[in-house]
């Protein structure tokens, strides 16, 4: 593995190796994660990343860490090698803990890495033949337990796309396996609601507010508001998709199942407003933190 290396602490060597096979994380997968773009040389939204590290960590029962060493160990990676980490991932795994699904008295390794980006440009999309549960005990939790995005992704990949997009259990639009949707049509951007069983996606997020702001009609849609079948409108032409995440940014689907289909224009409007603002604002406050700062 290549890029800069940090764990509970320390930099280490990218072959050094640093976490026992017993790791609850390694096990099971029993851990959580983020991914940050680097901008302008600053890990991009770090602080509304490490809240939703904090709600992953909460959702999934974990032992409480200390929020400053992660940020410790970014600024390490972002200082190691500077011009060649255009990424961030932070990685939390529970730690030592028996070979079954109970987890220990292990605690937490914390793991960031730093190195290249990987994002493509444009987004070539697929529909995925299996369904995201709504109701699972992680739904909306960025878990390291992400095995059905990797089949996903696997399933893409082997159809020449990047990208795969599944509905929830009730046939709904939901997300895809490392973004969130946005569907432009008759004159607006709806987004699939959380209640969909999607990730809050910090891009989603901020392409919400700062899109409100600019005066771009974008909103989440209503509960099954967005079915799958939407979809088809795209492919006919008469809407059109975006991806979001925090390596893409927002970027359209120009090919769906292997047909080409056109990008949005006010997708296109909204994508330009996010960039205007990421580059304005490099760690944007979370919604309730904001009068606090
Ligand atoms: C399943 C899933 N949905 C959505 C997203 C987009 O989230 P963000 O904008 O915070 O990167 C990701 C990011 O990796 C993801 O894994």
């Amino acid at each position: 593995m290549s890029g800069v290396v940090w764990v509970d602490g320390a930099l280490r060597a990218a072959n050094e190796p640093v976490i026992l096979a017993g790791n609850h994380g390694v096990t099971v997968g029993d851990g959580v994660f983020e991914t940050l773009a680097v901008r302008r040389g600053a890990p991009f939204a770090l602080t509304r990343h490490l809240v939703r590290l904090q709600y992953s960590m909460d959702r999934m029962g974990m032992r409480p860490i200390d929020m400053a060493e992660v940020r410790a160990g970014v600024a390490a990676v972002m200082q190691a090698n500077p011009a060649d980490v255009a990424r961030v991932r932070i990685t939390v795994i529970s730690g030592s803990g028996p070979m079954s699904s109970v987890r220990g008295t292990g605690l937490p390794n914390i793991i960031v890495w730093g190195g290249p980006a990987s994002a493509p440009r444009q987004c070539r999309a697929v529909r995925s033949p299996w369904r995201r549960n709504e109701r699972s005990a992680i739904a909306g939790v960025k878990s390291t337990s992400y095995a059905e995005n990797v089949v996903m992704a696997k399933f893409a990949a082997d159809k020449g796309a990047d990208e795969a997009l599944v509905s929830n259990t009730f046939g709904y639009l939901c997300e895809g396996t490392g973004s969130n949707v946005m569907i432009e049509r008759r004159g607006e951007i709806l987004t699939p609601p959380l209640s969909s069983g999607c990730l809050a996606g910090i891009t989603r997020g901020l392409a919400l507010e700062w899109g409100a702001r600019a005066g771009v009609p974008v909103r989440v849609a209503a509960p099954g508001e967005l079915e799958m079948f939407v979809l088809d409108e795209v492919m006919q032409g008469v809407a059109h998709a975006s991806v979001t995440s925090s390596t893409r940014g927002i970027q359209p689907i120009v090919n769906l199942d292997g047909a080409d289909v056109a990008p949005g224009p006010l997708l296109k409007k909204l994508s330009d407003v996010y960039e205007m603002n990421a580059d304005a604002d490099p760690d944007p406050a979370p919604p309730r933190l904001r009068s606090a700062v």
